[in-house]
């Protein structure tokens, strides 16, 4: 359990890559980059910005915000630039040159990264309290696979409390006594210092390191899906997806979200975000694996896992989250962009 000062909010700087799919009209690269050349105010121009597989940090630069392995060679893809927008009207030429050239944009954003009964107890117990805790407290679930001996499943639980670790142990120990929290589980650190803590490095990195892209192709595989939970998740439904997690041979994690506080406050329709009022927390499901062998196998699982979670999870539409990009939910399996049908799928948003 940490306890830090202030809460994290991590958003990196917009891209845009474009790419050709095979759609009814044929893509004109040419026409496009001219487009983006013609259309581009003098004042701000775009082609700093344009990364095309003739320059020679085309690669660098997919692969800086490329954190899955599955798409680490931009030649398996149908990628032909990089739009790395510098200002608003960088983003507004692209879509303006991709529209009037029949090539699709895919938007790319930064950002975002355990014991058997006992633990169910308490996570149970979690799902009942967490969303009505005070608003200076976001305490996070983590029901994950253990390695040992034999496999099972531990939840970790990650916190980010505005206050004192003295007021935060006040407010556990009322809410949630089970956690047997302590004063030494907490770290007391600048709301700015816990944003390396959030992104997984050693207590007291250097918020500097956030400056830092990678350089080198991922080194993992990965699949994230979303959900979100407006009734409490039954134990019998909790171990049903424990089981599911089990057969898994590598690692796989879920995080639990807890929302309520403002977020509670806020109608479904009152913002472009829709996951608002009623939501008790949102999960993320995420596998990770090194061998390109287990990809088959990892995505067959996630969706078996999802299928699993299906009773329990929002409905009519299945909501999920935008920013854990997941193919499966609002794609366009016929190739031509329709927001009709990508909505069917799940995906609510209000634009
Ligand atoms: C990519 O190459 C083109 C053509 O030489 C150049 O105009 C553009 O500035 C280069 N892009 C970047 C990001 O350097
Ligand atoms: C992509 O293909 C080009 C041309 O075939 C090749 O030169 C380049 O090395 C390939 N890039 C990667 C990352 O495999
Ligand atoms: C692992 O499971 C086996 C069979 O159920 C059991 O006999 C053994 O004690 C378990 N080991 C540990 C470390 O829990
Ligand atoms: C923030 O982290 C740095 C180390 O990167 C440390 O020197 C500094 O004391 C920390 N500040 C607070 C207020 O936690
Ligand atoms: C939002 O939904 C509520 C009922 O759910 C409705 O009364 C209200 O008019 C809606 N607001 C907008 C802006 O659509
Ligand atoms: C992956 O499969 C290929 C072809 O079946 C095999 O040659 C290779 O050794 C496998 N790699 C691993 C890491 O198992």
């Amino acid at each position: 359990m940490q306890k830090m000062k202030v809460l994290f909010a991590m958003f990196l700087p917009l891209l845009v890559s474009v790419s050709s799919q095979a759609v009814v009209q044929k893509p004109n690269t040419g026409n496009f980059l001219r487009c983006l050349r013609d259309q581009s105010n003098p004042k701000n121009p775009i082609t700093k910005a344009i990364f095309t597989p003739q320059n020679s940090t085309f690669t660098s630069s997919y692969v800086s915000y490329t954190k899955n392995k599955r798409y680490s060679n931009p030649n398996d893809t149908n990628l032909i630039a990089i739009v790395e927008a510098k200002h608003e009207s960088h983003v507004q030429t692209t879509v303006v040159c991709a529209k009037s050239n029949a090539i699709q944009i895919r938007i790319r954003s930064g950002g975002h990264d355990y014991e058997g009964q006992g633990a169910t107890d308490v996570l149970h117990k979690w799902q009942l309290v967490s969303s009505k805790l005070p608003r200076e407290l976001f305490l996070r679930a983590m029901p994950q696979i253990t390695k040992g001996a034999n496999k099972t499943i531990a939840v970790n639980f990650i916190a980010q409390f505005l206050g004192s670790s003295k007021k935060l142990m006040g407010i556990i120990n009322k809410n949630l006594p089970e956690l047997g929290l302590k004063g030494e589980d907490c770290y007391e650190m600048s709301w700015l210092n816990t944003t390396t803590f959030w992104a997984d490095y050693p207590v007291g990195t250097s918020t500097s390191v956030l400056l830092k892209r990678p350089s080198t192709p991922p080194g993992a595989f990965f699949k994230s899906k979303s959900d979100y939970v407006k009734k409490p998740i039954p134990k019998e439904g909790m171990e049903k997806m424990w089981k599911t997690m089990l057969k898994f041979n590598n690692h796989v994690f879920m995080q639990w979200n807890p929302y309520g506080g403002v977020m509670d406050k806020i109608a479904a329709n009152a913002t472009a975000f829709p996951h608002r009022k009623g939501n008790l927390f949102k999960i993320q499901y995420f596998a990770l694996w090194i061998d390109a062998n287990a990809t088959k196998a990892n995505l067959a699982l996630m969706k078996e896992l999802y299928g699993v979670a299906e009773t329990y999870v929002s409905s009519n539409p299945r909501e999920a989250f935008l920013n854990y990009r997941d193919i499966d939910v609002g794609s366009n399996p016929s190739g031509v962009t329709n927001v009709a049908e990508a909505c069917i799928k799940a995906h609510v948003i209000n634009i």
